[in-house]
């Protein structure tokens, strides 16, 4: 397997395996190859007869409508023949009757809810009739849980509600949405076939980071007195661009804070998102600890400052990466050193 494709060394390797597998194969394999397209084919125009049979059998007659059977029962009057174009009276009567059906045509919608917030499920349905129910049911892992029936309300969640708008919406509502609310809602209306109408909930959690330069999440930062300390904080996954963002020294609000003086908080917005910096300059003890951002009660992030006194570096980072970005190059000094020693050693030999 070659992790670099685009190195040229692999390149290589892939090219001459290939060559390798395709040449001696070439008769054979021409063989298998129109087998195969022909298997192919075949079994496509089996599946598209198949497909044909079971639209006659299960959506033509849905898409039939009152008015449908009007000019059909027009177009036999018109015919002297009478019975011989005309539907039998079990066929007309539920013909005459106009299907219940959903108002959204394609069947299906996706719903987006932001974390906390109240989620609206909407069906409306068409020509319902008296004795017909509308319920919502959750798949859930291959299992169905009814939530609703009518206007009852089924979920021992009492998240889960049932607020029908007028006049035919029969909407549900999920409040204080959850990541694990996320999924496949049924609406289905108890007809037989039942008609479903799907939706897909999308619970929207916001992504509160504090980075570094290079964009690594950091947990700590390292800091010697009388520098500047300089923190990055990154909102993603919201509606839309979000400029409140709080920057907190333990509880202490710092935004709007003139009693220390240095500090300033820079908010740029994003599309789904901003980011927001915080300076704080000539740092002192009493500045380390946690600083937190946040952009809710339930979206925030925490770092832990410390403020060193004497010669360390103005700004380390504490992870994992800063030590194992540095390995490689002590190896390639090894090697370099070892291979001026071999050199070395080699001359002296020959001479
Ligand atoms: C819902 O989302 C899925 C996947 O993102 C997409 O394929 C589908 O077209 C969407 N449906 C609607 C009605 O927007
Ligand atoms: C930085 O803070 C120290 C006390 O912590 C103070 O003595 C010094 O004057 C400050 N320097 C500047 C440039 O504000
Ligand atoms: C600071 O944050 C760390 C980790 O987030 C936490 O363990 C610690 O209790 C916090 N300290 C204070 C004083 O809030
Ligand atoms: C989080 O930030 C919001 C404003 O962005 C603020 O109203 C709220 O009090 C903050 N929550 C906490 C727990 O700090």
């Amino acid at each position: 397997m070659c992790l670099f494709r685009n190195n040229a060394h692999c390149r290589r390797i892939e090219r001459s395996a290939s060559v390798a597998i395709m040449k001696p194969l070439q008769p054979l394999s021409t063989v298998f190859l129109l087998i195969v397209s022909i298997v192919t084919f075949a079994s496509s125009a089996l599946h598209e007869k198949e497909k044909h049979i079971s639209n006659g059998l299960s959506i033509a007659p849905l898409a039939l409508t009152a008015e449908d059977y009007a000019s059909s029962i027009q177009r036999s009057d018109d015919d002297d023949g009478g019975g011989r174009h005309s539907l039998t009276d079990a066929a007309a009567m539920n013909l005459a009757e106009r299907s219940p059906r959903f108002e959204d045509a394609s069947g299906h919608a996706n719903v987006t809810v932001q974390l906390g917030d109240t989620a609206f499920l909407n069906c409306k349905v068409l020509d319902l009739q008296d004795k017909t129910q509308v319920s919502w049911v959750r798949r859930h892992e291959q299992e169905l849980h009814l939530l609703t029936v009518g206007m009852q309300t089924y979920s021992t969640d009492s998240r889960f509600s049932l607020h029908f708008q007028h006049p035919n919406d029969w909407r549900l509502q999920i409040k204080f949405a959850r990541p694990r609310d996320e999924g496949i809602y049924e609406c289905q209306v108890s007809i037989h076939p039942p008609r479903i109408y799907t939706v897909r909930l999308i619970v929207a959690v916001p992504s509160v980071e504090m980075v570094d330069d290079h964009g690594r999440v950091i947990e700590e930062k390292i800091y010697k007195t009388g520098s500047t300390i300089e923190l990055k904080c990154v909102v993603s996954k919201v509606p839309g661009p979000t400029a409140n963002i709080m920057w907190r020294h333990g509880l202490r609000i710092l935004n709007y804070d003139t009693s220390r003086g240095g500090i300033s908080v820079k908010t740029d917005l994003l599309p789904y998102g901003a980011v927001s910096r915080l300076y704080i300059a000539n740092a002192s003890q009493r500045d380390a600890g946690n600083y937190t951002c946040n952009i809710s009660e339930s979206s925030w992030t925490t770092v832990v400052v410390h403020i060193l006194n004497g010669e360390h570096p103005a700004a380390m980072q504490h992870g994992q990466s800063s030590s194992s970005e540095r390995r490689p190059l002590v190896i390639s000094m090894l090697v370099v050193v070892m291979a001026s020693w071999f050199f070395m050693w080699k001359c002296s030999f020959s001479r």
